[in-house]
């Protein structure tokens, strides 16, 4: 039988060999000067489920918006799944849905869902789309109709069917439950534990701690564009001594405002 250490060795060289999905280090971000995000380090794990928390003007959309190089960082570094998230190819391992959805006006909702198959360069799957209509509660005779004449929850679910239809190894997803009845947000937990338990890693955010504790192994809290804690849930309830993941976020970004670092003047601002 080898010792122990080798066995160790062995485990960690495995570690080390399979890339993060998500590597952040040393990110910033300012918007004319104010810093929206400051030396953020964040790596989410490959087949993790993450929720990724915080208050209005903390961040999250920034960081997110960053990953996706539809901003551009002040500083630091990003890669997914070991290349840089500046490289294309790096993205084609993502699906993702942003925060404020709204689809081109003049297309009818079948034909956002084949442009968004053919720009991301799969085929259109009509059974897969009928599949997550159902499970959304999305008339299927609502294909047919433009999408300027959707209500608002009708639009965000237009926008998650064309997140979920696409075959990808992590999906982000900035707050998907946003505006969704309450069928829908379970149908929508529902779909992101079947993508996590088919192995695919799911980031997204969300102000509903109930929710993030249902569906995440791991969780990040940013606070005034700075990541407080790194963890599971229960560690986050353990470390404040709360049953209640509520409670024990606020306690997390009270005792950090408390002991903030940040001169005044450095403070980023919603
Ligand atoms: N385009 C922009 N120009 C200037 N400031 C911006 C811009 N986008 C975001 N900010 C600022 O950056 C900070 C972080 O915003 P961000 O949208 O990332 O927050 P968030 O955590 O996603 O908030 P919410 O929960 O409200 O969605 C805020 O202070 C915001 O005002
Ligand atoms: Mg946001």
């Amino acid at each position: 039988m080898p010792p122990i250490h080798a066995i160790k060795r062995f485990l960690q060289a495995g570690e080390h060999s399979a890339p993060s999905a998500l590597r952040i280090r040393t990110l910033s971000r300012r918007y004319s000067g104010r810093l929206a995000l400051e030396n953020v380090d964040l790596d989410v794990q490959d087949h993790e489920s993450f929720g990724l928390v915080g208050e209005n003007g903390a961040g999250k959309t920034t960081l997110i918006k960053c990953a996706l190089d539809l901003c551009l960082p002040s500083a630091g570094t990003i890669d997914i799944y070991g290349r840089s998230a500046g490289n294309p190819e790096a993205r084609r391992a993502l699906a993702y849905h942003p925060e404020r959805f709204v689809p081109p006006h003049y297309l009818l909702g079948r034909e956002f869902l084949e442009t968004t198959a053919a720009v991301c360069g799969d085929p259109y799957q009509p059974r897969t789309v009928e599949h997550l209509l159902g499970e959304l509660d999305l008339d299927p005779g609502s294909l047919s109709r433009p999408v300027r004449q959707y209500s608002k929850g009708m639009m965000q679910k237009i926008g998650l069917v064309a997140c979920f239809m696409l075959d990808r190894q992590m999906y982000v997803l900035d707050e998907p439950m946003s505006g969704l009845d309450p069928g829908s947000r379970v149908a929508v937990k529902s779909i992101l534990k079947r993508l996590n338990d088919s192995g695919r890693t799911i980031f997204f955010t969300s102000h509903v701690l109930a929710d993030v504790e249902e569906i995440c192994s791991g969780i990040a809290i940013v606070h005034r564009g700075r990541i407080r804690f790194r963890g599971s849930p229960e560690e986050l309830r353990n470390v404040h001594g709360e049953a209640n993941l509520e409670r024990a976020f606020l306690k997390c970004i009270r005792s950090e405002e408390q002991s903030s670092q940040f001169p005044d003047d450095e403070k980023p601002r919603p």
